[in-house]
């Protein structure tokens, strides 16, 4: 059942080049230039003509909610808000019948997120899901929704359903930004080739293995890690930083790499490894320097690259490569190795990867 691996975690996460295209079969025709979401067709005037997209979710799937918001921002320009369904079910929010709500759950049975969704519609909001398992109380409680298709994830740690969830969501951003006229044709075309090539280029990412596993081998005993990145990679290290807590026990903090400097500085020592996702995108020369200031301190650094960098590899004490993409479609790629990383680690600490303790597949209570 876990198909010559010895893990379930290890298994999703090498599912990924077929679990990504699975959830854009039938959706995306890159060729034909068409990108069709189904789950939208009822919903399509809402969603078009929405005054705010709020997302709610929980654990990973709130980070593929903070990733979609970079997404719905930049291709699609309606404000976004992305909830901790905890925070947002129990604060009297603001909620309006011109608010299209995004319910992301893998297992769908998420009780924050379902009693979030329960009231949203109480207050007139249209809500949409988007969930892995197939006639889940949350794909059933919201209005219309999309499954993400990425098959049953039995690993408690998250992998395959987030890179699905942020495939759905990305097909979706695309889909809106193209009707709204926010993206333009020729961008819009050439995001879609990106996306179709995208499995293959997880594949690529999927090859560094051996090299990530030498690299849990050298920082297995560390007492904590610090994880950081810029605009779409933010969430990445914050997703990175989860997935090491959650399996390994070591303490892990995700932050903007621009907020090192506004307290998390004062922790680098020589002792410290900082996982930076410093890909070619727009803030490559600002992420630059952020490696500069942690090798000041004598901080360890291992950097996920964009393939053929050279700048962060003069000055990392290892670099991990990923093949290039457009910079909204990173987040697929550059997660792959954190999500290695974190299971390596794992294992050499003797931890049970796929049931770490005090952790259930779906918090069913509040
Ligand atoms: O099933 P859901 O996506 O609603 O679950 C949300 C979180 O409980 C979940 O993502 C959790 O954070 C994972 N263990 C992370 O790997």
């Amino acid at each position: 059942e876990k198909g010559g691996y010895e893990h379930f975690m290890l298994k999703e996460i090498n599912e990924q080049p077929r679990s990504i295209a699975d959830c854009m079969r039938g959706r995306l025709d890159a060729q034909a230039g068409r990108l069709i979401v189904g789950g939208l067709r009822d919903y399509i005037n809402k969603f078009q003509n929405a005054d705010r997209i709020i997302i709610i979710a929980c654990g990973t799937s709130w980070h593929a909610g903070l990733v979609a918001e970079y997404l719905f921002e930049e291709f699609a320009r309606i404000p976004v808000e992305v909830e901790y369904a905890s925070e947002f079910r129990y604060r009297n929010p603001v909620i309006n019948e011109g608010d299209f709500v995004i319910a992301i759950s893998q297992s769908g049975e998420t009780a924050d997120t379902l009693a979030a969704i329960e009231l949203a519609k109480s207050k007139g909001a249209t809500i949409f899901g988007v969930c892995n398992v197939v006639g889940s109380s949350i794909a059933r409680a919201t209005h219309a929704g999309s499954y993400t298709h990425a098959g049953p994830e039995i690993g408690v740690a998250s992998t395959k359903a987030f890179t699905a969830q942020i495939s759905v969501l990305t097909m979706m951003a695309l889909m809106l930004g193209y009707q709204r006229g926010t993206l333009a044709e020729s961008k819009y075309m050439q995001l879609l080739n990106e996306l179709e090539a995208i499995p293959a280029k997880v594949e690529k990412a999927l090859e560094s293995n051996a090299q990530i596993e030498y690299i849990a081998s050298q920082y297995k005993d560390a007492r904590n890690f610090l994880y950081l990145g810029r605009g779409y990679n933010f969430p990445v290290a914050l997703e990175g930083a989860l997935k090491l807590k959650e399996i390994s026990y070591i303490h892990a903090e995700g932050y903007p790499a621009a907020e090192m400097k506004h307290g998390p500085i004062a922790l680098i020592d020589e002792e410290m490894p900082v996982v930076f996702i410093a890909t070619k995108d727009s803030s490559y020369e600002k992420i630059v320097s952020n490696i500069q200031e942690v090798k000041a301190r004598k901080g360890k650094i291992i950097a996920v690259v964009t393939e053929g960098d050279t700048s962060v590899k003069s000055m990392a004490d290892h670099v991990i490569e990923i093949p290039a993409t457009h910079e909204a479609l990173v987040p697929l790629l550059s997660v792959i190795p954190l999500q290695l990383l974190s299971y390596h680690i794992a294992v050499m600490r003797g931890c049970n990867v796929d049931q770490p303790r005090n952790l259930a597949k779906s918090v069913t209570v509040e």
